[in-house]
């Protein structure tokens, strides 16, 4: 049984990491920005001793560092951090504004900074600790052109960030074993995703669970794809 940690817990892919994770017995921390909404997760807690439900902001430090303080009071220990909150503005370079650019990279890199940096504590106990920044291929400078969608110029410069936190975090972690990759679920349906995308909310979870239960040391830093291939930075 390994501790799990989850970000944007309440909906998407985050609930459907915790509802495959419960299942299989590991034990669940879901973070979500309003923990006492009547909910699936909420009636789960109720009867399932292994999910624990904590508040969390990740645009707001406060809540980040009351969350992990909490956390570490009651001496639990996370041996996998899902970096999984984020926020898309579809725009492009022409249309989107100022602000809603600073929120989307507030929320997907500054939030998954906050929560990385808050973690470790919490983390370092762990004989076998990952951090797991849920990218996107949007994020990838190398595959600009070459995907079918495009043009959300917020998003994939958060995710872009995203990625260069993750290889630098995977660098400065080495020496206390925490390892860091960022992974892409592919296009998921889901209220980002949208009804036309290619994979359901289950299935994607089902892959990305299947390729993280698999990760050596040897691919600690790299970006990972839900086909399990390699993403180009
Ligand atoms: N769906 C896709 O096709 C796709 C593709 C590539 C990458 N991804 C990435 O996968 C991750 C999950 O996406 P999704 O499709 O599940 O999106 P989603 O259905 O829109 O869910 C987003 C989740 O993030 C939470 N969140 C947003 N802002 C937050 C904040 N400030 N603090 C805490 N939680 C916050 C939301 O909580 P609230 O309910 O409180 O709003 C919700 O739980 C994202 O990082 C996304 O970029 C998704």
């Amino acid at each position: 049984m390994k501790s799990y940690f989850i970000s944007g817990a309440s909906r998407g892919i985050g609930m459907e990491l915790c509802k495959q994770l419960l299942n299989r017995g590991d034990r669940v921390i879901a973070g979500c920005r309003t923990p006492f909404k009547e909910g699936f997760l909420s009636n789960l807690q109720k009867t399932c001793s292994h999910l624990e439900i904590v508040q969390l902001d990740v645009n707001n430090e406060q809540s980040v560092t009351d969350c992990f303080e909490e956390l570490e009071r009651k001496s639990i220990t996370i041996d996998r951090l899902f970096n999984n909150a984020g926020v898309i503005d579809w725009r492009n370079l022409h249309e989107v504004s100022a602000d809603s650019f600073s929120q989307v990279l507030q929320t997907n890199l500054r939030g998954a900074f906050l929560v990385l940096r808050h973690a470790l504590a919490c983390l370092r106990p762990s004989s076998d600790a990952w951090i797991y920044n849920m990218s996107s291929r949007l994020g990838s400078i190398e595959l600009r052109g070459n995907t079918q969608l495009g043009g959300a110029i917020a998003y994939e410069c958060s995710k872009a960030g995203l990625n260069m936190l993750t290889k630098q975090a995977a660098i400065d972690l080495a020496e206390n074993g925490i390892k860091v990759v960022s992974l892409s679920p592919g296009w998921v349906k889901t209220e980002m995703g949208g009804a036309e995308a290619k994979y359901s909310v289950e299935d994607s979870v089902g892959k990305i669970l299947d390729i993280t239960d698999h990760l050596t040391l040897q691919q600690n830093g790299r970006f990972w794809g839900e086909d399990g291939k390699e993403i180009p930075w």
